[in-house]
């Protein structure tokens, strides 16, 4: 049997089109666009590339994009103020700040000072906590994605085993707030998890974010399951071309799932999306119009 393809790129390119109609509502409504604005600092490659993705689909989908970079030198206070502007800035919705940050930036801070009703990462305290208490939320973008494509294969996701590998605090931990607000019967595993090919086998649907290349293997995957590959890893294969392999080894899993995102064009193309989703619903609820149907 092979596993049914769960094409983020598509999907991704649906919602955006949902997202352009309804920015230009919003934006009737307003008098202006709604806006996101993007800070990031110092010169991460991986990060200077997902900025200029985010700004590209931004402008594409008929928001303002409002880009600060700054250098790596950049103090504390600095940044502080910024977001503080940013913050305080009409035209600006949607407020986020790229990570990682430089050592000797205490980014616990840098979040927790971004205004919650703009943090369209949800990775505010308040929002994490709104999250975990089942209240209207902010949620991060990484695992609305992964739902998003997860319920392609699943009309519900009631009473099913999810298994969520890895537990960080921008997927793993709110992907298994999200499956359980969903009904699903959650398990976080991670790195010291025992048995973890085990923990695995007993998924219906498993959603891996461990950062590590191709290290959920076939035999891990109950046949039938659906699998999320959250992993981007650019590894150099043995012709010395580089190339962007998941957590999960792809062409085992293909074999044995029954429903299965590719890497790239998964998981990836549906956080940018989903950002867009985001700085919509914080542009409608500043300004108390009714919320997008997307
Ligand atoms: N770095 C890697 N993923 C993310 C994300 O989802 N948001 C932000 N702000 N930085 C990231």
């Amino acid at each position: 049997m092979t596993g049914r393809i769960l094409d983020g790129k598509a999907l991704a390119s649906e919602i955006r089109a949902k997202v352009a109609v309804e920015a230009a509502r919003i934006a009737k409504a307003l008098g202006r666009p709604p806006g996101l604005a993007v800070v990031m600092v110092g010169e991460n490659p991986a990060s200077e590339s997902y900025v200029r993705h985010k700004a590209r689909s931004t402008i594409e989908t008929g928001m303002a994009s409002f880009e600060h970079k700054l250098p790596a030198d950049t103090s504390q206070a600095h940044l502080l103020a910024l977001i503080a502007r940013l913050n305080a800035d009409p035209a600006v919705d949607g407020l986020l700040v790229q990570l990682p940050l430089p050592a000797g930036i205490d980014s616990a801070e840098v979040l927790a000072a971004v205004d919650p009703a703009k943090d369209v990462d949800g990775f505010h305290p308040l929002n994490v906590g709104r999250l975990a208490s089942d209240m209207p939320a902010l949620v991060p973008c990484t695992p609305l994605g992964c739902i998003l494509l997860a319920k392609k294969a699943h009309a519900s996701f009631a009473g099913l085993e999810a298994v969520v590998l890895g537990r960080s605090k921008i997927v793993g931990k709110p992907l298994a707030q999200l499956l359980l607000r969903e009904n699903a019967t959650v398990t976080i595993a991670h790195s010291k998890t025992r048995d973890l090919p085990a923990v695995c086998r007993r998924a219906d649907l498993l959603c891996v974010a461990i950062g590590k290349a191709e290290f959920v293997r076939g035999s891990w995957i109950k046949p039938g399951a659906t699998v999320i590959d959250v992993g981007i890893n650019r590894i150099v294969g043995a012709d010395g071309k580089a190339r962007f392999v998941g957590d999960v080894a792809f062409a085992e899993a293909v074999e044995v799932a029954g429903a299965i995102t590719p890497v790239p064009g998964g998981v990836g193309p549906m956080t940018i999306a989903c950002l867009l989703v985001n700085t919509l619903r914080a542009a409608c609820a500043r300004a108390k119009l009714p919320a997008p149907t997307i």
